[in-house]
């Protein structure tokens, strides 16, 4: 896979680093600006630097675009697209059809994901879906989720946000063992780690179960799980998370 990009930022240049570790790493080629950054990814196999940005358009059909949104404008007066171009979009908040406008005749797909792309077998979102896109990453080691509507595909970032509030309550909890315990910060971190990942295997192989019920299977009547559960539901612990997350879908779903 040859991929262009339009815009090395942060979360370009992770999933750029994440790739290249993956069994199937691309040949990219970047556009030039961000000069210190680029210099850095030049030294990976597989990573080359175009003279300007109409140059990666020119040597590239699909070309990812890394920039912000309020950079979008300058950057679509920047090149010539033709309809065999294929954009992939990480800037946030920019509805498909702006972006379809910004880079006609090209074809635009919207793509979600944390900065753990850097690491291959983090996840990648999409929207529309697109099979050849999906293909592409899924053989990269990445898990790839399409939705089937764009309020959807935006709710995707808030899924990116929930990952920031569980290393917050990780942090808590490592705090508690390592002062109950005597446990170093980093093995109270890995245990923790490691119980997250137990939930979302199970999650995986286990999915006509709800997470309740699941919980409520490792939590059997008696044990010291199903107090904590029970503890957890009286004080409402998760009310304060429902609230925040339904607050920021409804400043989601308001036009851009
Ligand atoms: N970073 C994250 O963790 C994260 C997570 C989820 C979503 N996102 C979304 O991803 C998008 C990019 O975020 P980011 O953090 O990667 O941004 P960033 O680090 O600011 O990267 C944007 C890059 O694009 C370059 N650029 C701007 N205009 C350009 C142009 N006309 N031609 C070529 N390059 C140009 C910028 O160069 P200059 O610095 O010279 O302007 C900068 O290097 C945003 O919409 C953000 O909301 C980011």
């Amino acid at each position: 896979m040859q991929m262009g990009v339009l815009g090395v930022g942060a979360l370009a240049e992770a999933l750029i680093r994440g790739v290249q570790q993956s069994n199937c790493p691309f040949e990219w080629c970047l556009s030039p600006r961000s000069t210190q950054r680029v210099a850095q990814l030049q030294a990976l196999p597989g990573v080359s630097v175009a003279t300007d940005n109409q140059s990666v358009v020119d040597q590239c059909g699909s070309l990812l675009v890394g920039v912000r949104p309020a950079q979008l404008e300058q950057l679509a007066a920047s090149v010539h697209l033709t309809p065999e171009h294929h954009l992939i979009c990480l800037s946030a908040g920019v509805e498909l059809q702006a972006l379809q406008q910004a880079f006609y005749p090209a074809r635009v797909t919207r793509m979600m994901a944390s900065i753990a792309v850097q690491y291959p077998c983090s996840s990648v979102f999409l929207y529309p879906a697109d099979t050849g896109l999906s293909a592409t990453f899924t053989a990269a080691g990445y898990g790839v989720q399409s939705f089937a509507t764009e309020v959807q595909f935006e709710a995707s970032m808030l899924s990116v946000c929930v990952n920031a509030w569980w290393l917050e309550q990780i942090q808590a909890l490592a705090d508690t063992l390592v002062t109950q315990t005597g446990m170093n910060l980093p093995e109270a971190v890995a245990l923790l780690a490691r119980a997250q990942q137990e939930s979302a295997v199970l999650l995986q192989h286990r999915p006509e179960m709800t997470p309740a019920a699941l919980a409520r299977e490792i939590g059997t009547p008696g044990t010291f799980t199903a107090r904590g559960l029970d503890h957890l539901k009286t004080t409402q612990a998760d009310q304060p998370w429902v609230e925040i997350l339904s607050q920021l879908l409804a400043e989601l779903k308001r036009p851009f």
